[in-house]
């Protein structure tokens, strides 16, 4: 399936050690023709960390897109009523953004993104990065994956001696997955190791 011409929305959320891979994603993405939206969560677009600063990060998402990032809550709340995006991405998606997903709880521009898009019926792809996805996040994974309209970039255990619980999405498949979740599809395996 070719993505030139679909509007794909990349919602950041403050996994900051995947940022750089997902700056590489959103450059594909725009190579491919896509018309792509970003979403800061409030954490994404403030915390300043040893991984960047967010004015930085901010910055270079509008000179890849050409496209003003959206930064408010106000700002996502469009996405619903003018049915905005073909495609939803929460990329990277932290387990705090994905606990009140799975909980209804809609107090960022991200988590308002996935709100309104989801109203449309349309795809939200979710691509975890978090410490407690095999802990306290378990049980929210397992809720998401069994909702409809919701998938998975494939992901896997990055560090199971030092961080047992730890899961990250293997980014590099996020244009395969996006395809797939296009067509309604899961794509496959999800569990891949690293
Ligand atoms: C340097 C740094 C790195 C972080 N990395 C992660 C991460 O990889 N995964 C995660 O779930 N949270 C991570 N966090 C914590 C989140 O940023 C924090 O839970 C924040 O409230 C998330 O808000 P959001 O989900 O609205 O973006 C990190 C925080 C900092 C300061």
């Amino acid at each position: 399936m070719s993505l030139e011409g679909k509007h794909i929305g990349i919602a950041f959320t403050g996994s900051f050690c995947t940022f750089e891979k997902a700056f590489e994603e959103l450059q594909n993405l725009v190579a491919l023709g896509a018309n792509v939206q970003t979403i800061f969560s409030f954490s994404a677009a403030s915390l300043n960390s040893r991984f960047g600063m967010s004015k930085n990060f901010i910055k270079k998402a509008e000179e890849i897109t050409k496209v003003k990032p959206i930064l408010t809550i106000e700002g996502a709340e469009p996405i619903g009523p003018k049915s905005l995006l073909d495609i939803l991405v929460l990329f990277p998606c932290t387990g705090n953004t994905l606990a009140k997903l799975a909980n209804g709880i809609t107090d960022t521009p991200a988590l308002m993104a996935a709100k309104a898009h989801l109203r449309n019926n349309k795809p939200l792809l979710i691509s975890i990065s978090t410490n407690d996805a095999l802990g306290m996040n378990m049980k929210n994974i397992g809720l998401l994956m069994n909702t409809k309209n919701i998938f998975f970039i494939p992901f896997g255990q990055d560090n199971p001696k030092k961080k047992p619980n730890s899961m990250i999405a293997h980014t590099y498949l996020l244009i395969p997955s996006i395809e797939a979740a296009l067509k309604g599809c899961q794509y496959q395996p999800v569990i891949q190791g690293y």
